[in-house]
């Protein structure tokens, strides 16, 4: 995408007007309807009238028989807020798909977040994927062109939209992981596309295969894996900004890398398995994450984990009244195969904790189906935390990015739901599941001031709905993206 000082000298065979946040048109739409040949006013006045409403994402296309174009559309920006610009970007990009070019003109001065977040919503909207032999979608839209008809040529604005361009490429990667099949996604892929990451964007790699996670005691991942032919990887990235000091905050990312859950013994009814390809999103979330932290510099050092397994039933797979030891060597007793995700969490959490003694330390996971009834879907994720101040910087990167969350508590009251006489606790119980998720995991986070991101809720949108397209969502990248490229991520904890 680039920022267009003045208006386009030559015309895109498309052009877009977006509307201001009262749902009028911008101040370059005189102009641009000069050169396109037709009065927008006019325009917009017959539509509002036959009920065309300037809400957030909602087009009209006017065909052009003169002037230099051949197709005007007008897109609503709702009441201006970056989200509903995110909302305006992403219809801009389903009308754009098959076109290679569009002039794109926004109202006047509109504020950086607001710009950043029009450029996520273009990229998001352009996501598509599909192995039908015969594609039936069209391509995405080859360039956007955006102006507010200004002739301001200081770079800055260029700035705000490559950002958003590659936040939302972060999101995009994440959709790609989560939506790839389990025929094609195993532990090992993932951990290779972590690898391909790594050597493209500068980062550190370390891969952990089954032999090395035995000898170094990852009892939770091995347990998860050991039903599969195909055997569990932990994966960890290295980021380290250019001037690191030792004073430099540390941040751990660990994420749920399940690339099939099956539920394994414990087995899930055939309905609740469908869909259960994207319960590495977390994972997910933290190899695209990783991806911009270099490009947007961060200015923080970041070690994202990934804790990836394939969770199945066979002859070779653990069972409910195992016991289990994690890395560290806390013990659990498992009473639901299912509920696995904790499992492989936990080593991660507790590597984290032992071996990198971070400032900070955050999981991400699509945990629970019970947070889904907790907070509904597609509108907010679970968040939970020991950090007042980790709880706010994260839920305002929440509402930043698009990916919103809502606090729940950590009462230390539930805990007695997950103990047991035959270990330090049990991984399923009766009661608040995405509560007690949490309390099983806080107990692997030690002192470290600490999050926990129950995402299920928004990890897979029902329809092709603003920025989101059916399907996986790969929830969570934006988010963590824009948190730790904020200025200061890690600011009161
Ligand atoms: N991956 C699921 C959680 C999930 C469910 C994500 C639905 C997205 C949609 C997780 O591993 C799981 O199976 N959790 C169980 C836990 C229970 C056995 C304690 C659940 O939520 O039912
Ligand atoms: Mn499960
Ligand atoms: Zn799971």
């Amino acid at each position: 995408m680039t920022w267009q000082p003045g208006l386009p000298v030559h015309g895109a065979p498309a052009w877009v007007v977006v509307l201001d946040a009262e749902g009028g048109l911008p101040a370059a739409a005189k102009e641009a309807g000069e050169r396109l040949g037709v009065d927008l006013g006019r325009l917009l006045e017959a539509q509002l009238a036959t009920g065309f409403s300037p809400a957030a994402g909602a087009t009209v296309a006017y065909p052009l028989l003169t002037g230099e174009a051949s197709e005007v559309v007008l897109v609503g920006a709702g009441d201006g807020s970056a989200k509903d610009l995110r909302h305006a970007g992403a219809a801009i990009a389903r009308f754009g798909r098959g076109k290679d070019e569009l002039t794109t003109v926004v109202a006047e001065g509109i504020d950086d977040a607001a710009l950043r977040a029009f450029a996520e919503g273009v990229i998001l909207g352009s996501f598509s994927y599909t192995l039908k032999t015969v594609d039936p979608g069209e391509p995405a839209v080859g360039q956007v062109a955006v102006t507010d008809g200004t002739d301001g040529t200081d770079g800055a604005r260029q700035q705000v939209l490559d950002r958003g361009v590659v936040i939302g490429r972060t999101g995009w990667l994440a959709r790609q992981l989560a939506i790839t099949p389990s025929n094609a996604k195993d532990p090992a892929w993932l951990a290779a596309r972590a690898t391909e990451v790594a050597a493209a964007t500068g980062l550190e790699v370390t891969v952990w295969d089954e032999k090395k996670l035995a000898a170094d005691g990852f009892g939770g991942i091995l347990a998860v894996g050991r039903g599969s032919t195909r055997p569990p990887r932990f994966v960890r990235l290295d980021y380290v900004p250019a001037g690191a000091t030792k004073n430099t905050p540390y941040v751990v990312l660990v994420g749920k890398g399940i690339t099939y859950d099956t539920g394994g013994l414990s087995l899930k009814p055939r309905e609740g398995m469908v869909s259960m390809k994207r319960d590495m999103t977390g994972g997910g979330s933290v190899i695209a994450t990783m991806s911009a932290l270099r490009e947007l510099g961060a200015n923080v050092r970041v070690t994202g984990l990934v804790c990836a397994a394939e969770n199945m039933p066979s002859g070779t797979a653990y069972r409910p009244d195992d016991v289990i030891r994690h890395f560290g060597g806390r013990t659990t007793e498992v009473k639901n195969t299912d509920a696995e995700g904790r499992l492989v969490l936990a080593d991660g959490l507790a590597y984290a904790v032992q071996e990198l003694k971070p400032d900070v330390l955050v999981d991400i996971a699509t945990l629970t189906g019970a947070i889904k009834v907790s907070l509904g879907a597609m509108l907010y994720g679970g968040l939970f935390a020991t950090d007042d101040a980790l709880a706010d910087n994260l839920a305002d990167a929440g509402r930043v990015s698009g990916e919103e969350l809502w606090r729940m508590p950590l009462p230390a009251e539930y805990e007695d739901l997950i103990s047991t006489p035959i270990a330090d606790s049990v991984n399923s119980s009766k009661g608040p599941g995405s509560i007690t998720a949490a309390l099983f995991l806080k107990a692997f986070a030690g002192d470290i001031p600490w999050a926990h991101l129950d995402l299920s809720s928004i990890a897979e949108s029902p329809a092709d709905r603003f920025e989101y397209s059916i399907g996986a969502t790969g929830a969570g990248a934006r988010l963590l993206t824009t948190w730790l490229t904020s200025e200061t991520p890690t600011a009161g904890i």
